[in-house]
């Protein structure tokens, strides 16, 4: 299980489990949470708006996240059907890599120009553990 405090603002960023199934219980506050479908379905993204008491499913290995759009602290708690559902950051996977993942490679995959990919490879990205 994950216990996850938001402050007014707060986000837990784009992620996934590639092997676990996450059912996520609001406590309190307001979350706008979504996930984003495979290739093969159009990268399609399916968002909501939760409630105190609303629950939401995210399906195994989708990349998703949580938003705290309320005026007040979020508190969320999760169950995951893995022990070991493992944990990838996307923005720390592709601009936090260490080492940095080659400029030539993020600015294709981006269609960003370099400047764009140095300014985010310099970012703080933080440990989402
Ligand atoms: C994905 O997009 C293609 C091309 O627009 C379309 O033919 C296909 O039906 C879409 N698939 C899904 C699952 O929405």
């Amino acid at each position: 299980m994950a216990r996850i405090d938001f402050a007014p603002g707060g986000l837990n960023p784009p992620h996934t489990h590639p092997c676990g199934i996450e059912v996520l219980v609001v406590v309190e506050g307001t979350l706008l949470v979504g996930f984003v479908t495979s290739n093969e379905l159009n990268n399609t993204l399916f968002t909501k708006v939760l409630y105190k008491g609303d629950v939401f499913v995210f399906p195994i290995g989708l990349i998703h996240f949580q938003l705290n759009i309320g005026n007040t602290y979020a508190l969320s708690f999760s169950g995951l059907s893995s022990q070991n559902p493992g944990l990838i950051t996307i923005a720390n996977a592709v601009f936090g890599t260490k080492p940095p993942m080659s400029a030539d490679v993020l600015t294709k995959a981006f269609q960003v120009d370099k400047k764009v990919v140095d300014y985010l490879q310099a970012q703080f990205w933080y440990d989402n553990n």
